[in-house]
């Protein structure tokens, strides 16, 4: 039940800043009107269909990796919804073909498969497939889509040019949390190994991972790279990041519920890491807490820990300039991606309510979860 006017949000709830949401999606629309591409939202990364309306008003579509995905893309966003996924599975393909308006195939036996489908259906839907670059820019090995012996997309050795037929597009996706430079040496890449086919396409989706609203991202080569691009092929240009829309868009407020010591301070909080924010131990990585330094920075460091039984389910050691106690409040800042759409109710432990700051300061909670959810996955 949405809820509005609340000063403090129960916790732990996710809270979705508006005014902060607001000005990604500008960002993102000045380099849509700059460049002349089309920026869709990859729902893999941010899915919180209480804002799409608000994200509609500046990107056309969605980018979805499942059936799912399409369903909610189609049913709550509207506009264009493209389908990219390692591989589709025969009996969600005819519902996914009432949904996309867009398929990307991973392999061209994934296009043989479907392609009577694919044309025999009443709807119109533009066909790619997902090409592999074999360029890698990401470092971690866990996730660079180019790696060794990677399932992700054709390499140019399997790209069977002589199945083209009936195909209009081309995906690549090699970056995750990078910056326009990355591109720049992926496009490179892209060109030399598949630039003699651009004249049979009519458009090439770039992918995500471009951090397009962080601080420092160079919106200015990214740009000039599609600008340039276009200039040499003319195709629709997409890119379907799903981090930069939410990147700092939102928080994951927690309380404290205990604290005891065994040879350090320890803070036990009503939040988890495994289950709430599980980048923190996949990615992983230390989030940042409003107030909050490295241990030792201020007077009083604690360990923070998670509800869960896993003994990994930590956050990390931060230093506090006053000792937390128990009911003590803590701000995560950047929980808006990759948190919702990751997280689990592990240990039956409840997920987080969602809520929204909007730009009056009001919060208003959109939705609060309970036994029937933890229940309604199981059997
Ligand atoms: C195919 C594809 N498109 C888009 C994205 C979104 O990436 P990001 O949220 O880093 O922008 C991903 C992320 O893994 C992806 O695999």
């Amino acid at each position: 039940m949405a809820q509005s006017g609340v000063k403090e949000a129960p916790t732990p709830c996710y809270i979705i800043e508006e005014e902060a949401l607001l000005s990604n999606l500008k960002i993102l629309d000045s380099v849509q009107k700059q460049a002349g591409c089309k920026i869709i939202m990859a729902l893999k990364g941010f899915a919180m269909f209480a804002v799409f309306p608000l994200i509609r008003q500046y990107l056309c579509g969605v980018a979805a990796s499942s059936l799912d995905e399409a369903k909610l893309g189609y049913e709550e966003f509207g506009g264009e919804v493209h389908v990219c996924a390692p591989a589709y599975a025969e009996t969600e393909f005819e519902e996914i073909l009432g949904h996309a308006d867009h398929i990307v195939f991973n392999s061209f036996s994934q296009w043989r498969r479907f392609k009577a489908r694919v044309t025999g259906s009443n709807r119109k839907i533009s066909c790619g497939i997902r090409i592999n670059p074999e360029h890698s820019e990401v470092k971690m090995p866990i996730y660079d889509p180019c790696g060794p012996f990677s399932r992700l997309g054709t390499t140019r050795e399997n790209f069977e040019e002589n199945e083209l037929d009936g195909i209009t597009g081309l995906h690549f996706h090699n970056l995750c949390e990078l910056n326009s430079d990355s591109l720049a040496r992926t496009l490179k890449a892209v060109e030399d190994k598949f630039g003699s086919v651009f004249h049979r396409l009519k458009w090439i989706n770039f992918g995500g991972g471009h951090h397009i609203t962080r601080k420092d991202y160079d919106t200015d080569l990214l740009c000039s790279l599609i600008k340039d691009f276009k200039n040499r092929y003319p195709l629709d240009v997409y890119l379907e990041p799903g981090e930069a829309i939410a990147l700092n868009a939102g928080v994951l407020e927690a309380s404290v519920l205990d604290i005891i010591h065994n040879k350090m301070d320890i803070a036990i909080l009503d939040t988890s890491a495994a289950a709430h924010m599980p980048d923190v131990l996949e990615m992983p990585y230390r989030p940042s807490i409003r107030g909050a330094g490295l241990p030792g920075e201020y007077r009083h460091t604690y360990r923070l820990g998670g509800m869960t039984c896993l003994a990994g389910d930590i956050i990390g050691d931060y230093s506090f300039p006053v000792p937390l106690n128990t009911g003590a409040r803590l701000v995560f800042e950047d929980m808006a991606h990759y948190t919702m759409v990751k997280n689990n109710t592990f240990n039956g432990i409840r997920l987080p309510s969602i809520a929204i700051r909007e730009s009056s300061g009001n919060i208003r909670i959109i939705r609060r979860f309970g036994y029937k959810d933890y229940k309604n996955r199981l059997s």
